[in-house]
């Protein structure tokens, strides 16, 4: 348990901690190099320790170097090749996208076998929608109610297919791709609304043949894939919280900096201008929110975002945008309950798949805290009041929810008490002491 007082305005710079997707990525894609994957800023979280063991486990070198201060620290990953995984039980403790993109890859190896298991959590997440394209490239895979983890994979020979997943998700998408490296012929993954794309990026930067056309994306087998340097960007995930802190309390102003903005994860901003938010570039004057210093040093974008207290007002967000701002939603009802209006979200069923049953955890949370909030099936309805009383707030062992119910806590009236506060571990484990390091 742990309890977030009303708080006076946020101010300073930080850089948010390396990006959970792009960390899991950079290791999972490093194993399948020829030789050695120099990654800078790799997240030191939970999550992301777990696939450090699961591709060391599989027979990847895994040497650790020293920390960084932005909650990273630097790796080096041997690769065992395309072909190359050994058999292994694998714990991917919470991690979801371990347990969905890493069967693709062991699925096309010549022989061997892998379980994946995992938390209490992690056993009610779907591994069908993996399991079932991974079947039809020819794997042999099986899963607990033909749905449900612990995932057994043996390796089989594989044949390249075109697949629509029935879900927009990247880590489906990435899982065939993988898959597709190792079949006969190419594979193509068409997808319904477009997702993030750290793999298609990560993949093409290690040499394989990858290439888009509208909605569709096709890779060509491959022999090798070759190892480089990688540099991990911010999450823009995680410095959602910290900067829906500073829209929501009076008189904040806080720089976040070396942000990842690749364009399918930042949606969040295009729902933010729709909910008032003025933004702009650096020469554009002075707004709630400005996007300065953008650059690439490597296959993701990057920039500093400086924010500023803004109003509000309700707005709509459909399943189209849903994808590039999946993991933000909880903060759009929080930041829903201190608009003007009605804030009204559908199309985000998916949301009950994700750590936690994100609509009920968010409306339930939110209800207790004083916000007038309705679940739907597929979303939810908050009608703002313009503020939130306080109180306390479940997290259901998922780090989103543990974090939103820091920051309904610091824009509160009245407080938040947040219960399974630890559950930030998983992707932010210095979440507090960066947020009251910029309370003044
Ligand atoms: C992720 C994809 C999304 C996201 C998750 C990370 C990824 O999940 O919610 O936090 O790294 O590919 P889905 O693929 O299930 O949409």
């Amino acid at each position: 348990m742990r309890r977030f007082e009303p708080g006076g305005p946020l101010r300073g710079e930080l850089r948010p901690p390396p990006d959970k997707s792009i960390s899991h990525r950079a290791a999972i894609i490093g194993a399948l190099c020829d030789g050695p994957t120099r990654i800078s800023g790799y997240l030191d979280s939970a999550d992301t320790r777990a696939t450090l063991s699961a591709v060391a486990a599989c027979g990847a070198r895994v040497s650790e170097g020293p920390a960084d201060p932005d909650g990273g620290f630097s790796v080096e990953v041997e690769g065992v090749g395309l072909r190359g995984a050994g058999p292994a039980s694998i714990d991917v403790g919470n991690a979801g996208t371990l347990l969905r993109i890493l069967p693709g890859w062991l699925a096309g190896q010549g022989e061997g076998e892998w379980t994946l298991d995992g938390d209490e959590s992690i056993r009610r997440r779907p591994v069908d929608r993996v399991a079932e394209p991974l079947t039809r490239m020819g794997a042999e895979v099986s899963c607990r109610d033909q749905r449900l983890p612990p995932l057994v994979v043996r390796g089989a020979a594989l044949s390249g297919i075109e697949y629509q997943p029935p879900v927009a998700s990247a880590q489906v998408k990435s899982c065939v791709l993988l898959a597709g490296l190792l079949a006969d012929g190419e594979t193509t993954v068409r997808e319904l609304h477009p997702t993030r794309d750290h793999t298609e990026r990560m993949l093409a930067a290690a040499g394989a043949e990858i290439r888009r056309d509208g909605a569709a994306v096709t890779v060509a087998p491959a022999e090798r894939l070759e190892s480089g340097d990688y540099t991990v960007p911010g999450d823009f995930s995680s410095a959602a919280f910290l900067l829906a802190a500073a829209l929501l309390v009076p008189g904040s102003e806080l720089a976040l900096r070396e942000v990842g903005i690749n364009r399918h994860r930042i949606g969040l901003l295009a729902i933010l201008a729709r909910m008032g938010v003025e933004m702009g570039g650096a020469h554009e004057g002075e707004r709630p929110l400005t996007i300065r210093d953008i650059r690439e040093p490597g296959p993701e974008p990057m920039a500093t975002l400086v924010v500023r207290d803004s109003a509000l007002r309700g707005a709509e967000v459909t399943a189209e945008d849903v994808p590039a701002a999946i993991d933000e939603l909880p903060l759009v009802a929080l930041l829903g309950c201190f608009a003007e209006g009605e804030t009204v979200v559908s199309g985000a069923a998916e949301l009950r798949s994700k750590e936690s049953d994100r609509i009920a955890g968010v409306v339930d949370g939110l209800t207790g805290l004083g916000a007038e909030i309705e679940a739907r099936p597929d979303g939810f309805a908050v009608r703002g009041a313009g503020g939130l009383r306080g109180g306390r707030l479940d997290a259901r062992g998922d780090h989103r929810l543990a974090m939103l119910g820091a920051v309904a806590g610091i824009a509160s009236e009245q407080g938040v008490e947040v219960e399974g506060f630890d559950a930030v571990s998983v992707s932010y484990p210095e979440f507090e002491r960066d947020l009251r390091s910029l309370a003044t």
